[in-house]
């Protein structure tokens, strides 16, 4: 199986991913050998937290490019951003501050993990009004957001896609996130599981744990359209929303 990541901190000095240029390579080393062929970076756009940060990005980002072209000539890489919602995102895009993911109109947009649930919607719906589409990032960690599955269900007939940590439904955020994952899970509404890696230590960018659970639980085509195809449609900015 060859996955799609297309939520992953991997390029180096832009935010809290990647802290040197060697360990974004060994985060994409680590990527390729667990079966990645497609990476599409996000660092946070969050200029609270790490600045205005479009110029990092792109310098590492050619670094990222090259070393992959040399290295894994048969893995693609693209660029994106996860935003930290903010009433003024849409001046950010604009601006070229922040990205969408590969310049569709698709958005990884996450708020802090202990943000009020109505404020979620709120945001994941006046991303909705300005004609981007949100994905929101790992749905089953924000506290207040993750056992309420009706909550969820309107965030999804709202238009929202949602996008899970690989980590969760294995035990890597503790049992509480293991366990609303696992029931977002088999609600069936998550659109795609990416790594959301930082690093090659404890979030890393293997997807294979996570992989594993979904082919046993829930079988091939959905464990394909989770891990790839849905990431690979988003990437070329075609619809992947079935019937909801
Ligand atoms: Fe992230």
């Amino acid at each position: 199986m060859e996955f799609a990541d297309i939520h992953i901190h991997a390029l180096s000095g832009v935010d809290d991913g990647a802290r040197t240029e060697d360990e974004m390579y060994s985060m994409i080393d680590k990527a390729y050998r667990s079966g990645t062929r497609v990476i599409c970076f996000t660092p946070h756009c969050a200029p609270k937290y790490f600045g205005f940060n479009g110029d990092k990005i792109n310098k590492s980002f050619r670094k990222a490019a090259k070393y992959v072209q040399r290295q894994y000539p048969d893995t693609q890489v693209y660029l994106g951003n996860e935003l930290q919602y903010a009433r003024e995102f849409s001046s950010w895009i604009k601006s070229g501050e922040c990205r969408t993911l590969n310049d569709t109109r698709y958005l990884l947009v996450d708020f802090p993990l202990n943000e009020e649930k109505e404020a979620i919607v709120r945001g994941v719906r006046s991303v909705l009004s300005t004609g981007y589409q949100p994905i929101l990032a790992h749905v089953e960690r924000y506290t207040h957001l993750n056992k309420d599955l009706k909550t969820i269900y309107e965030l999804k007939s709202d238009g929202a896609l949602l996008q899970m940590d690989s980590q969760s439904p294995v035990g890597g955020f503790g049992f509480f996130v293991k366990l609303a994952s696992r029931r977002i899970l088999k609600e069936g509404l998550i659109d795609l599981i990416s790594s959301d890696a930082h690093g090659v230590g404890d979030r890393t960018p293997d997807l294979s744990a996570a992989y594993k659970y979904v082919l046993d639980q829930y079988g091939d085509s959905r464990a394909e359209r989770l891990f790839a195809a849905n990431a690979l449609k988003i990437l070329k900015g075609k619809d992947i929303r079935e019937e909801f």
